[in-house]
């Protein structure tokens, strides 16, 4: 039992079957170079404190930058027999640096060290993800662009509602995306607390100068409770919010995507890149790609749910549940930044069918909104204008004819106003009808373009 971190007290060794079951190296690995990093700025404080001489810090300083190494070579062998990435790497190291290895854990805890390289990990996760969102914003900000002035059909209930232009649809995703990347921002401030120093839950002994460890591992500040340091891990659940948010616009996306490629609807294509076809129906073309981020908010939902049931009425401090919370935080942030990598190429291999697009639109129940708001211009009352309407189309449709193949006449005398018809069944000046800031309109959705340019820009 010696060779545990913690083996001093016991006289017989863990039963094999118990000692798999309390492992985490199968995925805490992972940690592997943050839990170097951290060590590194641990020796430095032990020889602060006297705790180890110059020499002794300089050599394992020296050893622990070799371990890097040969991990980023992909040498260092992952042993899946340890019991996690802290006994992992002290082992490791003494083959490296010897008996002196016994000197670096003095005074820490795994608690605290734990939610170190945690918080150090997710980081880095955070401004990556944060990159792949930027990316696939400025991929649906070019797709805006080459379509700018293409009108697409919108729907609400999915029925036919207003027309609208593909630039305005598009962007309405960067817009929630910008908001999603303000969330990982946010999430970062309270991720990049440093723990050390905090003990197994009381504090140190040692006369640790936190302040310069925060600076060796470019924390913005320390943790103010250790009891708080080693409990919470509420910028796991933070974090996973953040991720599950993200994936549930993107399946929202893909789920109009999906739609909007149908054979009814037919205005998106997508390349063969992102499409697949059927073992037996020889003509399939399906975006399987597309279903599949449509899904993968699912599995952002069980990560997000697994955590909070782990931590629903823990005792405060550290538990060994704890130990879980690495498998929904990796689970959910490999998802993801792979959902964004996938979402980004699905986006470049997304083609308008304008054709498609301009048949669709031809429907006349796209208009009659407009020509209902023109009548109210005219003095009507909403209630009239609408009631007008409405039986101007009714009387269409029971006579099986279009509203511009009836008589001018008849017209008349149901809108009781001299409307030209012909004007507002019109995708184009529909859209251009529109007067407010942030509408559909050709004016304002330039400018929303102009304004993605500079901030993705940036
Ligand atoms: N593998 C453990 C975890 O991930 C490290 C901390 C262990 N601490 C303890 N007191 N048993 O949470």
């Amino acid at each position: 039992m010696k060779e545990k971190l913690w083996g001093g007290r016991f006289k017989e060794a863990l039963d094999s079957l118990v000692f798999d079951f309390t492992k985490s190296i199968e995925y805490d690995w992972f940690l592997f170079e943050y839990e170097a990093y951290s060590n590194i700025a641990w020796v430095e404080e032990l020889n602060r404190l006297k705790l180890i001489t110059s020499s002794e810090a300089k050599k394992l300083v020296k050893s622990i930058k070799e371990l890097l190494e040969d991990y980023f070579k992909g040498k260092a062998k992952i042993d899946f027999k340890e019991e996690d990435i802290h006994s992992l790497f002290y082992k490791l190291l003494r083959k490296k640096a010897g008996d002196l290895t016994d000197k670096i854990h003095a005074g820490k805890s795994r608690n605290e060290q734990v939610v170190t390289v945690m918080r150090m990990f997710l980081k880095d996760a955070l401004l990556e993800t944060g990159e792949l969102v930027k990316n696939l914003q400025k991929s649906m900000l070019k797709k805006a662009m080459i379509y700018a002035g293409v009108v697409i059909p919108g729907f609400t209930h999915l029925q036919y509602a207003q027309p609208v232009l593909f630039a305005h649809w598009m962007l309405s995703f960067v817009t929630q995306l910008e908001r999603d990347k303000q969330r990982l921002n946010d999430c970062f401030t309270r991720v990049d607390i440093l723990p050390l120093g905090s003990g197994a839950l009381s504090g140190s002994n040692f006369n640790i100068d936190r302040e310069r460890i925060k600076q060796d591992l470019s924390f913005a500040s320390i943790g103010s409770n250790s009891m708080d340091m080693v409990s919470d891990r509420d910028f796991i659940l933070e974090y996973l919010n953040c991720n599950l948010m993200l994936l549930l616009h993107l399946s929202r996306m893909a789920e109009d995507l999906i739609i909007y490629n149908s054979p009814g609807y037919g205005f998106i294509d997508f390349g063969d890149k992102v499409t697949t076809g059927s073992s037996l129906m020889p003509h399939k073309k399906n975006p399987d790609p597309v279903e599949l981020i449509r899904s993968s908010v699912a599995e952002a939902l069980s990560s997000y749910t697994f955590l909070t049931n782990v931590l629903k009425g823990l005792p405060t401090t550290y538990n060994r549940d704890l130990q879980l919370d690495k498998k929904p935080l990796f689970a959910s942030y490999l998802l993801t930044i792979r959902v964004l990598d996938v979402a980004r190429i699905v986006i470049s291999q997304m083609f308008v069918n304008k054709k498609r697009a301009s048949e669709l639109l031809c429907d006349e129940r796209f208009y009659l909104t407009d020509i209902s708001e023109e009548l109210i211009k005219q003095g009507l009352s909403w209630k009239e204008a609408h009631t007008k309407v409405g039986e101007l189309i009714k009387y269409a449709e029971s006579n099986h004819q279009a509203i511009n193949k009836l008589d001018k006449s008849v017209i008349k005398n149901i809108l009781s106003r001299d409307i030209k018809i012909n004007e507002y069944l019109n995708a184009d000046k529909s859209v251009n009808r529109k007067l407010t800031t942030g509408s559909t309109n050709k004016k304002y959705v330039g400018r929303e373009i102009k304004k993605w340019q500079r901030i993705l820009e940036s």
